[in-house]
């Protein structure tokens, strides 16, 4: 298991890339089996989720070339096979394989998905979505095997604006016939990112980034090329360690308007900022005030940012009350948090209070999941000493060239095995 091994407490000036998004370039690649024969994706992370989902792409038969930062993948010979456990329990995504596959083929096989533990994370939206396209869903323990004779367009409703089954049912609803409307389908970035792949195929789609998404079923489709949106997620934790660390410490590749919720929470903690097209300029804030934080689906507060978040305030003066709407597992970190020396206390399964300011002290500690993991290393980056954080895979799950960034702005941070 490898350590991060972080000494705290630099400031840190230079200037941060920010690469293409986690949370988008896991739903391009299983997407790509539905083009013609090619496609080209530009700016993927270098993270390990997508060294799991080109294996998968492998076992289907697809040649994946990654060269600087491109995939360049032939599913011109592309078989339709069953994904076996040990490969989609690796992280969440692989179940964009269901929609991208019962398209494709009318047939998928594929165990429950993997990916952090912070909740129960059903899928039954997803399920009640391919099954009002008129596909059948047989489940043996965690096993699903998903087939359609003919897929028919629908007009489905969500019960909540789930992205993976926003994201699922789009690409399902390509191989329908007819035209399928989502109704309180979710609004994020990564769906408008999905669907201009998907559309630059000739699938036609309109609404997607807005509660109602309209899909135009369609055999034929072409080869396809995108590029992966830079990752709010990653930009808003640089953005987090800027305001705690930074001296004009400049972050490059934000796109404003997918992390305005952040932007305007920082304005109330009392963080300034420049923002020059897509350059933020930051340096860290002597007077961070403590607020109050609640959880919701784009273009709320991202609950990716939540546990970085806490991080922060554990440096602000006063309370700040902390509700997480999203997942009912998601303070775990918060242990590790007060025994750096943090005052947090969990009131209930969502609910946190979080007082501050006070100093962190570098002890050892264990990430659990990602965004806990990363409100670990910013923890790190802020105590007096040295931080060992166990487990930090699952930080390189979501963070890719993690300590040649943070290093090259004059961060002390290694992995060790
Ligand atoms: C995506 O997960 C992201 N993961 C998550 O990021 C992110 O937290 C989440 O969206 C919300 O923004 C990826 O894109 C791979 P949801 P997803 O379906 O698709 C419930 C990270 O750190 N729900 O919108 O799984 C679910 O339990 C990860 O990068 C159902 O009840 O999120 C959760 O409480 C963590 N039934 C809520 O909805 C369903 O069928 C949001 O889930 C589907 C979801």
């Amino acid at each position: 298991m490898s350590k991060l091994k972080i000494e705290g407490k630099h400031i840190l000036s230079g200037e941060i890339q920010i690469s293409g998004a986690k949370n988008s370039a896991v739903a391009l690649l299983p997407a790509a089996v539905l083009a013609k024969k090619k496609s080209i994706i530009y700016n993927v992370p270098e993270i390990s989720d997508i060294k799991y989902l080109i294996d998968i792409m492998k076992l289907l038969n697809c040649e994946v070339e990654h060269k600087d930062g491109t995939l360049y993948i032939d599913s011109s010979n592309l078989k339709n096979k069953p994904i076996p456990e040990e490969l989609s329990v690796q992280m969440r995504a692989s179940y964009y394989f269901m929609g991208a596959l019962l398209a494709k083929f009318g047939k998928v096989e594929i165990s429950f998905p993997g990916g952090c533990n912070i909740g129960a994370r059903p899928i039954d939206i997803h399920i009640k979505g391919f099954e009002q396209l008129g596909a059948t869903v047989d489940i043996v323990k965690n096993r699903y095997t998903i087939t359609a004779d003919k897929l028919k367009g629908a007009k489905i409703f969500f019960d909540f604006p789930s992205v993976g089954a926003t994201i699922n049912i789009m690409m399902a609803a390509v191989g329908a016939e007819g035209t399928t409307i989502i109704e309180n389908a979710a609004m994020e970035p990564e769906i408008v990112n999905v669907a201009s792949f998907l559309i630059n195929m000739g699938v036609k789609i309109r609404g997607a980034g807005t509660k109602r998404i309209e899909i135009d079923g369609c055999k034929d489709l072409d080869n396809g090329v995108c590029e992966v949106f830079p990752d709010r997620i990653e930009s808003g934790t640089y953005i987090i360690i800027g305001a705690l660390l930074g001296d004009n410490l400049k972050i490059k590749g934000i796109i404003k308007e997918h992390i305005e919720a952040l932007l305007i929470k920082l304005k109330e903690i009392g963080v300034d900022y420049e923002i020059d097209n897509d350059v933020m300029t930051i340096s860290k804030c002597e007077n961070l005030k403590a607020v109050n934080l609640k959880t919701l689906v784009f273009p709320g507060f991202p609950t990716d940012l939540q546990q970085p978040l806490v991080t922060l305030l554990t440096q602000a003066k006063g309370k700040s009350l902390v509700e997480e709407t999203l997942y009912e597992n998601r303070f775990k970190n918060t242990y590790d948090l007060n025994r750096m020396g943090a005052i947090t206390n969990i009131l209930t399964m969502n609910k946190l209070e979080v007082k501050g300011p006070k100093n962190l002290k570098g002890t050892h500690v264990i990430a659990t999941d990602l965004r806990g993991g990363a409100s670990l290393l910013i923890a790190g980056l802020i105590a007096a000493g040295e931080t060992e954080i166990d487990n930090c895979d699952v930080i390189l799950r979501g963070y890719g060239n993690l300590v040649e960034k943070l290093s090259n702005v004059g961060a002390k941070l290694e992995i060790t095995e």
